[in-house]
């Protein structure tokens, strides 16, 4: 196998070609601001007990922010919120507005129009060359009853997979 398949760019393209979901991380910073990461890095992992896994890149700017908190929430994006996915994927101010989010039962980040939610109490993490891998025990989950379509991501694009609505 030759090294140049190893370089980023290559890697990238091949991790790319793994279909998945959009998920948003929510967590309250050090100023108690409710704010939100895009990922796509999201598995289940565990049913007993409930555990989740995602993972940090460590030159994130809330890397600190979701580092030093200890609890966290998942909401996996429906397809009609692809520019929410996009204003917590730039640079910058990673705020929710108060209007797109309500609280779980725990005070999390419990992001209004998702597919489903998970509300997380820090479990463990690991150190993985430049990501955090974080592993959340799942407090509370929340999953819409309808069958609606979820945001997808494949080869560095949005995609869309037929739902019922
Ligand atoms: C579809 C998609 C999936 C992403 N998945 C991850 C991820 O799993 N982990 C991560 O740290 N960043 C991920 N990102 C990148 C972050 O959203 C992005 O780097 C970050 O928001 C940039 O701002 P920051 O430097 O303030 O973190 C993803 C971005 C997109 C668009």
């Amino acid at each position: 196998m030759s090294s140049d398949l190893l370089q980023p760019r290559a890697l990238r393209n091949a991790f790319g070609n793994f279909g998945t979901g959009v998920a948003l991380i929510g967590v309250h910073d050090a100023h108690a601001a409710a704010v939100g990461l895009t990922i796509n890095s999201f598995a289940s992992v565990s049913l007993e007990p409930a555990l989740l896994s995602w993972c940090l890149a460590k030159d994130s700017q809330l890397f600190d922010a979701i580092t030093r908190a200890d609890r966290f929430s998942v909401n996996i994006l429906a397809a009609d919120q692809t520019e929410l996915s996009n204003r917590m994927a730039m640079p910058g101010d990673h705020r929710f507005d108060a209007s797109e989010w309500e609280a779980s039962a725990s005070g999390g980040i419990f992001v209004n129009g998702a597919l489903a939610k998970f509300d997380c109490r820090l479990h463990q993490t690991v150190e993985a060359g430049d990501h955090v891998v974080f592993l959340g025990a799942i407090e509370e989950a929340w999953a819409c009853e309808q069958s609606r379509a979820p945001l997808m991501y494949f080869r560095g694009d949005y995609r869309q997979l037929l739902g019922d609505d």
